[in-house]
């Protein structure tokens, strides 16, 4: 069943709620491909995707935190480096073995835990930052 919005993930920042929701589409679309067929073509274009993505929405995030002074700005950033190097491993996997169901699973799990922990844990530290 695909992660559920709500407005627990909120922080309060708009462009950065849209982007954590289209997340959490690619999530949803990784999760219905897992029931058919998993090809390299459509793994290679959830990775590329995700990667570019995600690091223009880090990137957009970083600087909001900073712009706010948000007592969680380092942590952030170093979290985002961790998630970085994890999907570089993803990538790289990826890139030595091909697709498999074991690859897709364990990206799902990587991702939903992102989600879920990192938004809940620190993004939305951002609320409070709101003037
Ligand atoms: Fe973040």
């Amino acid at each position: 069943m695909p992660l559920a919005w709500s407005d627990d993930y909120t922080t309060g920042d708009a462009e950065i709620d849209a982007q954590h929701k289209q997340l959490f589409q690619y999530l949803a679309d990784l999760e219905e491909h897992m029931n058919g067929t998993i090809d390299d073509a459509y793994v290679k274009r959830f990775l590329d995707t995700l990667g570019l993505y995600t690091r223009s929405h880090f990137c957009y995030e970083e600087i909001c935190m900073r712009a706010k002074k948000c007592p969680v700005a380092d942590k952030n950033k170093e979290q985002h480096a961790k998630l970085l190097d994890a999907y570089t491993q993803f990538r790289h996997r990826f890139d030595v073995e091909g697709a498999s169901t074991d690859l897709i699973s364990r990206l799902h799990a990587f991702l939903e835990s992102w989600l879920v922990n990192h938004i809940l844990k620190i993004d939305t530290h951002l609320k409070k930052c709101n003037p």
